[in-house]
């Protein structure tokens, strides 16, 4: 007996600690937390969450203060006579079950409300954005004014958008924790989530993951969520819709100053929306060298890459099997989210994407690199770059703007 009721002591502990551990998750600091929503579909959720916390909290305080009170009370004490022995009382029996079903009324009115309402067809004048999941990567397609991106998104705020997602191979799961989600994306069917940013945002960057373990590099496998205002919207479109300014590059250094709005990189506010992947230990790229953006285009277009790379404006770069690059030189992250968009990650990447992140399809390019699944040097017969072409890919990369 005594030993049971320090188990019981035990277990109230560990509630108290899974409580106290639940409420820090609900502060500002945390930027992937759903306790935080920014959309009308991440309140709906919120609410649920917050109704349901609050009804279970009081059946399990009501119901353990009977428990302990009625073990406390009626113990056995010394001298008690067996009590008496009954079977069955229709009048407790029917206000037991009674007083579930009660409670069960007040958490499914609002479920199925939820769920209603969520799953009804979006406002008319939804910006619907076509998601597919690859292994391991996000395209992004937004039909409406004709864009095709890769793992970053950007949402007018006060705008609803229709998710509507599929997969190209297995199956993954689309999630941004502070505005909505998840569904998963499947190839033979197409399931639809939709969500409006608050119009009250400032623009905002946020992270999304894939939460459905789809092989290698799942965890690899994320993307960035950018709520702009509306008119910063429209400016993106306008600049996505126009071919890559590739045709424009002058001079070996030169980055085309893009016309249109991007999120800024490197806010220090948005510090958790961006990666923090090592890089694989004994990774090196010759330093000092600069890129010409020109020759980069030669090569980028006479190579491997345009295989599985489009860029619109470059005829030659017509691939539909890894992200489509048109506005590169705009995007925060490579890889998935994996690494920062930087002139010395990219460079990295191109040399040995398959060292960088497991399972990738990109071959490792790099002259003398080890391909972990060829388990064999890349030579130059195979069309490795030495690091002074690789450059110049880099340098014609970061043009497209
Ligand atoms: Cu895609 Cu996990």
């Amino acid at each position: 007996m005594r030993g049971n009721s320090r188990l019981r002591r035990l277990a109230s502990f560990g509630m108290m600690a899974v409580l106290a551990l639940t409420l820090a998750a609900c502060e500002q600091s945390h930027p992937n937390t759903t306790f935080d929503p920014h959309s009308d579909y991440g309140r709906a959720i919120d609410f649920l969450w917050d109704r349901l916390l609050l009804l279970g909290t009081i059946v399990f305080v009501l119901v353990e203060f009977g428990l302990i009170y009625i073990m406390i009370r009626y113990r056995k004490r010394e001298g008690d006579e067996r009590p008496l022995q009954t079977h069955g009382n229709v009048v407790v029996e029917i206000i037991w079950t009674l007083i579930p079903a009660f409670i069960l009324l007040f958490i499914a009115v609002p479920t199925v409300r939820t769920v209603f309402k969520t799953q009804a067809k979006p406002v008319a004048g939804a910006l619907e954005i076509e998601v597919i999941g690859h292994q391991w990567w996000w395209e992004f397609r937004y039909p409406e004014y004709g864009i095709v991106t890769a793992n970053e998104i950007y949402l007018p705020t006060g705008r609803t958008v229709n998710f509507k997602l599929t997969s190209n191979d297995v199956i993954h799961s689309f999630w941004i924790p502070q505005l909505g989600g998840k569904r998963d994306a499947v190839t033979n069917r197409t399931n639809y989530i939709w969500l409006t940013p608050d119009s009250t945002l400032q623009p905002s960057a946020w992270n999304g993951f894939c939460t459905e373990y789809c092989g290698t590099s799942h965890a690899n496998m994320r993307f960035r969520v950018f709520t702009v205002k509306p008119d910063q919207f429209a400016s993106w479109v306008a600049g996505e819709r126009r071919p890559a300014a590739f045709g424009s590059v002058t001079s070996p250094a030169a980055t085309v100053s893009p016309a249109s709005y991007t999120f800024p990189r490197n806010q220090p506010e948005f510090e958790y929306a961006k990666p923090h992947t090592p890089v694989p230990a004994g990774m090196t790229f010759t330093r000092g060298l600069t890129g010409n953006a020109h020759r980069g285009q030669q090569i980028f277009s006479s190579t491997a890459c345009i295989g599985c790379h489009a860029i619109v404006g470059n005829p030659a770069a017509m691939g539909n099997i890894g992200p489509n690059l048109t506005h590169f030189g705009s995007r925060s992250t490579i890889g998935a989210g994996s690494f920062p968009n930087t002139p010395a990650y990219l460079a990295l990447w191109i040399k040995n994407a398959r060292l960088m992140k497991p399972g990738v399809i990109m071959p490792s390019l790099g002259l003398n690199e080890y391909d972990p699944v060829l388990k064999a040097r890349v030579t130059k017969a195979q069309g490795g770059l030495d690091d002074q072409q690789i450059a110049d890919i880099v340098a014609y990369l970061w043009a497209l703007k």
